[in-house]
């Protein structure tokens, strides 16, 4: 496991930026697993910035996204789809982007979620998965408890999610959704390269539980410590409590 400790979370936008746009200049037809949340923001930016200065390009770049609340719409300002759309897609243009619909009927998820499978196993699978860290250690919605042979389903949020998830609801007065459809673990862990991306001080913690402490589904990311290429850029406060730092 490669441990890359940055400043701060500018820095950190620009190192995941830059790790990449690199990699896509070296296989342009790039199979990526997209996050959303605060601490990829960063890298989106730059690699838009990237590509408005022509330095990245992605037109035959096919990408997953990892999740998607359940109920939530494209149009919905609180949906990954809509984050995506934002901060990425209508600037950048990749071949072809895929994010978990939150709208299918309950009858018809199971079917929908093995079909996302396929797609990803059909586009010959993910090159590099970009993933965040819950403050429950999460990865994608992969909650404590969740099965390392998970594969793409419906699950519920944890509580402390639903908790530290809920500010951009709360201030847009809506529910927050308490479900919603993620990639699996076991989904994840054939991604090629995984790259982790943790930000301030809140996921210090958590960040030491998943990189030093033992591999328990209690804490999803800890999983991670079994993968053959991963790497994990973390700002200082993030690494703070690391007691191996660098590589
Ligand atoms: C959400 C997403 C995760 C993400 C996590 C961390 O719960 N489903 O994929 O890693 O948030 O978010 P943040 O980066 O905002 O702390």
């Amino acid at each position: 496991m490669r441990i890359d400790i940055v400043k701060n979370k500018i820095e950190l936008g620009r190192a995941s930026a830059n790790f990449v746009s690199e990699a896509v200049a070296k296989k342009p037809r790039m199979v990526l697993g997209l996050p959303t949340g605060n601490t990829p923001l960063l890298m989106y930016k730059d690699l838009v910035h990237l590509h408005k200065n022509g330095l990245f390009d992605a037109p035959q770049v096919t990408t997953f996204n990892l999740d998607e609340y359940y109920g939530l719409s494209l149009r919905d300002r609180q949906s990954y789809a809509y984050f995506m759309k934002n901060m990425f897609f209508k600037y950048v243009e990749v071949l072809e982007s895929h994010i978990p619909n939150g709208l299918i009927p309950k009858e018809k998820v199971e079917e929908y979620c093995g079909s996302y499978e396929r797609l990803i196993a059909a586009s010959g699978g993910l090159d590099i998965t970009v993933l965040g860290i819950g403050g429950d250690g999460h990865i994608a919605f992969n909650e404590p408890g969740s099965s390392f042979s998970s594969r793409t389903r419906l699950v519920e949020l944890s509580a402390q999610t639903i908790k530290d998830n809920s500010e951009p609801f709360i201030k847009a007065k809506k529910k927050m959704p308490t479900l919603a459809i993620t990639m699996g673990i076991a989904t994840i862990m054939e991604s090629r390269t995984i790259m982790l991306l943790a930000s301030r001080k809140s996921k210090a913690d958590i960040l030491k539980r998943a990189l030093e402490g033992p591999v328990t589904e209690d804490v999803p990311a800890s999983i991670l410590q079994t993968h053959k290429n991963v790497i994990i850029i973390a700002d200082e406060e993030a690494a703070s409590k690391l007691a191996k730092k660098g590589r």
